[in-house]
């Protein structure tokens, strides 16, 4: 895929997904009306980008850079040489189809033609497009160069072969996509559209005062602004419309509220002071989860939208702490029919089919996290868990054993391919999960964990059939020891390595400390894992971790090619990692504890002071290990990382470590 995309009006939304496409590295074509228009939009992205200078996440020179691959112009010929194009004009189905009749004669015929509009069918704009089965929608939520998550929306024209091209460029792009039909609404609109109209329900019936609503939804939902201070900033008159839209397609329940109408002829913003009454916050509750449950299992049942979707958009687009069904898990399925069958009374509605069933049968919700394919004899397993950067749990681990045994017992498959979602490979094991565990004192179930994980290792690593490692973007901790326990490791120059466990109080105890000596020598593995250096690919890939690098757009076929290729030898090593090698071969842990030795030079003198930052009772035993690996079979030298497990998590650096993660710089003890 070249690398030049192009977007249609400069408004709110047009020059924030222009920004976020430049900010991933693609040239952007930026079409508006006129001159003025087009420069409003480029302004727009220049003051956001200053924004984000201002807040350290840009550096002026890749502000810059950012700001340079866009290309605002009323000509709408420079759009030939793009790849995929998203209209984001006014929302009038006129002007939109206008949009399209023009793309289809600007455009190559293989170009992607994307609609982001929020409340018309995209069918409604592919029958004007010449080559219909390129169009789609891609459905970006404000700010798009902020927020991640974007509903991606075939018609019932659109070819396969589009979609997997429109979803692999939003994974590109950084965003999250989750799939949608195309319905009013698509996902995560219709549920939160009618969440809003909800809380206004809630005022017209008396229930509850605003101040009272919003207290209750920031409790009982996590959220940082309740549905009328939402309103207040995001327009109240955008409410209306699609609640409107929703209602017309979706009968009454949908429709607008009264009140929510008269509010907009007001002109005014939701007045929100006042005391909240704490004593109405469960009645509140229960009417807004019900309505989210109610159209969450409707949205399934009406295969608009898959249980993990669901929550997906509501985790990643809504900022929720929890998507509708994880909640209707966590309040007991049968509780949550219950709020959903009065409500659907009142509307003559039915409790959606699948949450009657899990309810009568009294089962909780699954979700599917590993995605299996098989394509021209090679299955590929991705994990998916896109805003959890694929990290391992207990449901990620029992669904790729269960998975990867198919795989390799299925005669029709010659190899298999381990991924992630999005834009991490696996970015290690589930920390909460081991912060929780450990306050409970329930150290068998981190240990049953690991010991599950180092199951799942062992079968890669004994398969007979090659296994391959798909790796684009972080793979850290328990998703490096994965990759290590395949055949081959093929990057993207996005990926990214570490070994961050001895800075978090642990050791890498999913077999990093066997497979990596194994694989890279052990005085490069002490290296990486005394200090949790981050490599990149190239790095990586001169030290013998990774065997191939190559651009994104071509990992699939050398993915393919691994298979074919036997196990690697290790590279002849540059100055620099030859000394590190040697260097941490033979300084043993407690040396380095006491301080650089002296007389060092760089990188040497900056990786042994990194040493003194990480946690000693983990370092130490990563030494004790890393050194059997040496002398012992792979299985013993597996069996002994698993003994010390409860040794190691029992620290305190270890809670302090991991109970840190992502806040602060923890200053070990040594307990
Ligand atoms: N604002 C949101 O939160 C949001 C969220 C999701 C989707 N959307 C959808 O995104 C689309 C754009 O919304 P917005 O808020 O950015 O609107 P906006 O009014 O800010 O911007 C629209 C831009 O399109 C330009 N335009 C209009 N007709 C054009 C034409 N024929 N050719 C080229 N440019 C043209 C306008 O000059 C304007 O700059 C709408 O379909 C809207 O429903 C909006």
């Amino acid at each position: 895929m070249a690398d030049v995309l192009g977007v249609v009006g400069a408004g709110n939304m047009g020059s924030g997904i222009a920004q976020k496409m430049a900010s991933e590295g693609f040239n952007v074509v930026l079409v508006d009306l006129d001159d003025e228009k087009v420069a409003r939009g480029v302004a727009s992205i220049r003051k956001t980008l200053a924004e984000g200078v201002e807040r350290r996440i840009f550096k002026p020179a890749d502000a810059e850079a950012i700001q340079a691959r866009i290309r605002g112009t009323t000509d709408w010929e420079r759009l030939h040489a793009t790849d995929c194009v998203v209209e984001a004009v006014f929302e009038d189905l006129r002007v939109k189809q206008e949009v399209f009749a023009r793309l289809s004669s600007v455009c190559r015929p293989d170009t992607l033609l994307a609609t982001n509009t929020s409340s018309f069918a995209v069918g409604d704009l592919a029958s004007v497009a010449k080559n219909p089965e390129r169009v789609l929608g891609l459905h970006y939520f404000y700010h798009p160069a902020k927020n991640r998550l974007v509903e991606v929306v075939p018609t019932t024209l659109t070819d396969a072969s589009a979609v997997k091209r429109a979803w692999l460029l939003q994974e590109r792009m950084g965003k999250t996509p989750i799939q949608s039909a195309d319905q009013p609404g698509f996902v995560v609109n219709r549920y939160f559209v009618p969440w809003l109209n909800e809380a206004v329900r809630l005022l017209e019936d008396g229930v509850a005062d605003i101040p009272t609503v919003e207290a209750a939804c920031k409790k009982t939902f996590g959220v940082g602004m309740g549905p009328f201070e939402l309103m207040n900033v995001t327009g109240i008159p955008i409410a209306l419309h699609a609640a409107t839209t929703l209602g017309e397609a979706f009968g009454p329940f949908y429709a607008p509220a009264p009140r929510l109408r008269a509010q907009v002829a007001t002109g005014n913003l939701w007045p929100l002071d006042g005391e909240p009454d704490a004593a109405l916050f469960d009645e509140v509750a229960d009417r807004m989860w019900a309505v989210v449950f109610m159209v969450a299992a409707a949205l399934v049942d009406q295969e608009v939208g898959s249980v993990e979707d669901v929550d997906i958009g509501a985790r990643v687009g809504l900022r929720w702490p929890r998507g509708p069904f994880e909640s209707m898990n966590r309040m007991g399925v049968e509780k949550a029919r219950e709020l959903v069958r009065m409500l659907a009374g009142g509307w003559g509605m039915v409790v959606p089919a699948i949450l009657r069933d899990h309810a009568n049968e009294n089962r909780s919700f699954a979700f599917r996290l590993v995605r299996s394919k098989v394509e021209s004899g090679i299955a590929t397993l991705t994990v998916d868990r896109p805003d959890a950067m694929n990290a391992l749990n207990e449901t990620v681990v029992t669904q790729l054993t269960r998975q990867f045994r198919a795989a390799e017992e299925d005669p029709d498959v010659r190899g298999i391919v381990i991924a992630g979602t999005g834009k991490a490979f696996i970015a290690g094991a589930d920390i909460r999960f081991f912060v929780d565990n450990i306050e409970r004192g329930d150290m068998e179930r981190i240990v049953s964990f690991t010991r599950a994980g180092h199951d799942l290792l062992h079968m890669i690593d004994a398969c007979e059939k090659p296994v391959v490692a798909r790796m684009h973007g972080l793979a850290l901790g328990g998703g490096l020891e994965l990759a290590l326990a395949c055949d081959r490791i093929v990057a993207t120059p996005k990926a990214a390595l570490a070994f961050p466990e001895t800075g978090i109080g642990i050791y890498p105890g999913l077999g990093g400390t066997q497979r990596a000596p194994r694989r890279v020598g052990p005085g490069l593995a002490k290296w990486l894992i005394y200090t949790g250096q981050m490599l990149s690919a190239e790095e990586a890939k001169a030290i013998g971790l990774v065997d191939a690098v190559v651009p994104f757009e071509e990992l699939d076929t050398a993915v393919v090619e691994a298979m074919r290729a036997g196990k690697a030898d290790r590279p002849p090593l540059s100055g620099k990692h030859a000394a590190l090698e040697a260097f941490f071969a033979r300084h043993p842990v407690d040396e380095l504890l006491e301080g650089a030795p002296p007389g060092e030079e760089e990188p040497i003198a900056k990786a042994s002071a990194r040493v003194k930052q990480k946690a000693p009772i983990a370092l130490r035993l990563a030494e004790r290990l890393i050194d059997l690996s040496e002398s012992t079979p792979l299985e013993d030298g597996l069996a002994e990382e698993l003994r010390h497990l409860v040794e190691i998590f029992s620290t305190e650096d270890a809670k302090l470590g991991l109970s840190t993660v992502g806040k602060r710089a923890p200053s070990f003890a040594g307990r």
